[in-house]
This record gives C-alpha cells, sequence and structure tokens, in this order.
C-alpha cells in the first residue's frame, strides 16, 4: 500500500549564533536524534557575510535585512543536514512559528525563543530552498551519501 508514504527528503537545517552562544547545541541535536532523522552533514560554522547575504537575498528588501545579516554572522553556527521522511515540513514543525510569540510549547522555538530575529533555529521552507542552502552550506564531500 503507498497509503501514507512520505517522501525521503534532504533539509538544511541551522542552529543560529544565539542557539551556539546559550548552549543549545547538545539540546538541539538531542531531539533531531530522538526523532529519528539521519544527520547527513554536520559542521560549526563562521558564515562569511557574503553567503549570509546570498542564503537570505529573498529577504534583501525587507527592512530587517541589515540586521538579520549581522546577526547570522556575529557567531559560529552549527550547520546540519537531515535526512529523512518529510524532512522539509518535519523539521519546521519541530521548530515552531518563527515568531516565538506564536510558537507552541514542545517546540523549539516556543521553548527556547523570546525574540523573532533571534529564533535559535533555521529551516528550508520548500524542495527548492533545501537544495539551494545545503548547497550554498556544504561541499559535496561533506555530505554522506
Ligand atoms: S517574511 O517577511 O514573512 O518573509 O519573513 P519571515 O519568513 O517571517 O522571516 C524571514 C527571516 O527573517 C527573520 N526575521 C527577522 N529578523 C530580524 N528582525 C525582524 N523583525 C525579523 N523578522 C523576521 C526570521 O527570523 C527569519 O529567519 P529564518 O532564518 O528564515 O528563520
Amino acid at each position: 500500500s503507498t497509503l501514507g508514504a512520505m517522501p525521503t527528503e534532504r533539509t538544511f537545517a541551522m542552529i543560529k549564533p544565539d542557539g551556539v552562544r546559550r548552549g543549545l547545541t547538545a539540546e538541539i541535536l538531542r531531539r533531531i536524534e530522538l526523532k529519528g532523522y539521519r544527520t547527513v552533514g554536520l559542521k560549526l560554522y563562521q558564515i562569511p557575510r557574503e553567503t549570509a547575504e546570498s542564503h537570505y537575498g529573498e529577504h534583501s528588501a525587507k527592512p530587517f535585512f541589515g540586521e538579520l545579516v549581522d546577526f547570522i554572522t556575529s557567531g559560529p553556527v552549527v550547520a546540519i543536514a537531515l535526512e529523512g521522511e518529510n524532512a522539509i515540513a518535519g523539521w519546521r514543525s519541530m521548530m515552531g512559528a518563527t515568531n516565538p510569540a506564536n510558537a507552541a510549547p514542545g517546540t523549539i522555538r516556543g521553548d527556547f525563543a523570546t525574540s523573532v530575529g533571534e529564533n535559535v533555529t533555521h529551516g528550508s521552507d520548500s524542495p527548492e530552498s533545501a537544495q539551494r542552502e545545503l548547497a550554498l552550506f556544504f561541499a559535496e564531500g561533506e555530505l554522506l551519501k
């Protein structure tokens, strides 16, 4: 039966500089492992400014763009490539709403964040973004087959 079958996907997940600074790395990786996603790429990474501007390119006209780039380059992030059934929407659901005021308890932002800018984690929002962001943050040899 194909009932309930979901696509195996890869997505880009990131622990933002506030999450790393606050010592939330282990807790977030723990939640990912308990959920059952396969981690196929993982590194501590200081994002170059040009990479940050490209990553957030779709927001370049927004008033908070400068702030967003300053923040995301303010310290190391943990870049993570995840694989699993329905991983793109699944990881976003584990993170909770972008604005922590709307994020349910039990989600990462619901449990750990209070600011829409400093909201601990990032996740790709579509298969196209996932492909683009994985290629931006990882060289081919850094991802498991
Ligand atoms: S939008 O305008 O709806 O497209 O923006 P949104 O998708 O909600 O958020 C995009 C990313 O921008 C961050 N963000 C902000 N940063 C600083 N200040 C303000 N006011 C702000 N609003 C949104 C938000 O955390 C999103 O980051 P990512 O990494 O994509 O989750």
